[in-house]
């Protein structure tokens, strides 16, 4: 007899939530500009907005930081922490950062230069930001398959062998300083890339003698879809996964706020002692001293233990398996989402969802502003306003997805929060047809403008 997955844990904590009326949600989203960002946390019932950070610690990772090493210079939590980097990476070299555009700063400055191609899938908006900040070109080459929610390709983060050797011809080399992976890849839906492709893209890589980077943030739920998914892994456990993904690559970024288990950090790790050296300076310069970065001895100390249970595979059961139960309720009530299902969130396809509503109008936005003010749900916009504008003609980009995502802290929300968060949905999606107009943009930032810009009701 198959018996259904359930949660390793148990509550020690808990934490209130607060319930509100619709009435009082449309006037607290006005009041926000329309941006859900704007809004405060307890003025949201179900907050999928991000996985980062949001999740819930263990009783191991509270008594770590009890024992955390405040030491500015030469502390014993950086030292755990390193070793617990080492032994789960397999890289030698490591600098912690306060998070995971940090590290994409100060490893960006060692690296990236005005006029460089960085070849990857679907680089996350902060990764991006960072590359076009200096003038550089983040080129997407994510296979096609990605962009269609309905393929059910088990490896949708894959990267098209094809687009990435006509960036490595079309170029020189000094003008690729590496590629990035990201696992799982966050913009094409929380999609995995294959140990096959993670293989493949290291072979092209070293004939072209062009590192390797990983963009981590998720790496053991992609360790986990490796298991469950590809030829040869049902028998490995995560932490032998994890450590042939990283044994293909000359060095990470990581958001720790994901799959690290806490709610601050980051670092960089990496084989090359010259890179290593030039990113000592700008992690001095932006972090902080290099046996801290940017985070708490504590934190350090929280981190090394949630590296090592974010790589447990019954935890990575119940976190994936949570989000494939939300994804199955919604596909029963014929609501379109990505699909096969993403590591840490739902994405609806709002194209599908709301094609009433005009894409200049921001369609995936105004889905998410819907979802708001019916059930109290914080999701967040994965399309148009995400994509910004092209930093050369100032136009808006139009992704091939509009997405919404609704996010899923880890260890945080029960089974009765994705029933209820499922039905809100349905709601919606059977009064849908009324849906005829969005919003207008009337303030945003000159870069990364969906953190703070402000939209009006058409
Ligand atoms: C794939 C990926 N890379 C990088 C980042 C940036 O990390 P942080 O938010 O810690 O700066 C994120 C954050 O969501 C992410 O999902």
């Amino acid at each position: 007899m198959e018996l259904p997955y359930a949660e390793p844990y148990k509550i020690k904590m808990v934490e209130s939530i607060n319930r509100s009326t619709i009435a009082q949600r449309k006037q607290w989203i006005k009041e926000a500009d329309y941006n859900l960002f704007n809004l405060s946390s307890d003025k949201v019932f179900i907050d999928l907005l991000t996985d980062s950070g949001t999740g819930a610690m263990s009783d191991r990772q509270w008594s770590a930081m009890m024992s955390g090493d405040e030491s500015y210079a030469g502390s014993q939590s950086f030292l755990k922490l390193k070793e617990v980097v080492n032994q789960i990476t397999g890289f030698t070299y490591f600098l912690p950062t306060h998070q995971g555009r940090a590290a994409e700063n100060v490893l960006f400055s060692a690296m990236v230069k005005e006029g460089d191609k960085v070849p990857g899938n679907s680089h996350f908006d902060t990764t991006k930001g960072h590359i076009e900040f200096r003038k550089a070109t983040a080129v997407d080459c994510t296979i096609d398959e990605a962009f269609d929610t309905t393929v059910l390709h088990p490896f949708k983060g894959n990267v098209d062998l094809h687009k990435l050797e006509k960036v490595f011809k079309e170029n020189p080399k000094e003008n690729i300083p590496f590629v990035i992976l990201t696992i799982t890849c966050n913009s094409s839906g929380g999609q995995p890339v294959s140990m096959q492709n993670i293989k493949a893209v290291s072979k092209m890589c070293q004939s072209y003698d062009i590192p390797l980077f990983f963009d981590a943030a998720r790496f053991a739920e992609n360790a986990y879809f490796i298991k469950l998914r590809e030829e040869g892994y049902q028998d490995k456990s995560i932490k032998e996964i994890v450590k042939e993904i990283f044994s293909y690559g000359d060095g990470m970024t990581i958001s720790a706020k994901k799959d690290g288990l806490v709610n601050m950090g980051g670092f960089i790790a990496l084989n090359n002692e010259e890179v290593y050296k030039k990113a000592t300076v700008f992690n001095i310069m932006y972090e902080g001293f290099l046996t801290y970065g940017g985070m708490n001895g504590r934190d350090m100390a929280a981190l090394a233990v949630g590296l090592d249970e974010a790589t447990e595979f019954e935890y990575l059961e119940s976190r994936v398996e949570q989000i494939a139960y939300l994804g199955k309720k919604l596909v029963s009530y014929g609501v379109p989402v990505q699909q096969p299902f993403g590591g840490h969130a739902i994405f609806i396809d709002a194209n599908k969802f709301v094609p009433t509503i005009p894409r200049e109008e921001y369609r995936a936005q105004a889905l998410a502003i819907e979802l708001y003010i019916i059930g109290g749900i914080r999701g967040v916009e994965i399309g148009t306003v995400l994509a910004d504008r092209d930093p050369f003609t100032r136009k808006n980009r139009y992704p091939e997805l509009e997405l919404v995502r609704l996010a899923v802290p880890r260890r945080t929300y029960s089974q009765n929060h994705m029933n209820y968060v499922a039905a809100v949905l349905n709601n919606i999606y059977e009064t849908r047809e009324q849906a005829k107009s969005g919003y207008r943009i009337i303030d945003e930032a000159p870069i990364m403008r969906h953190f703070t810009v402000k939209f009006e009701k058409i």
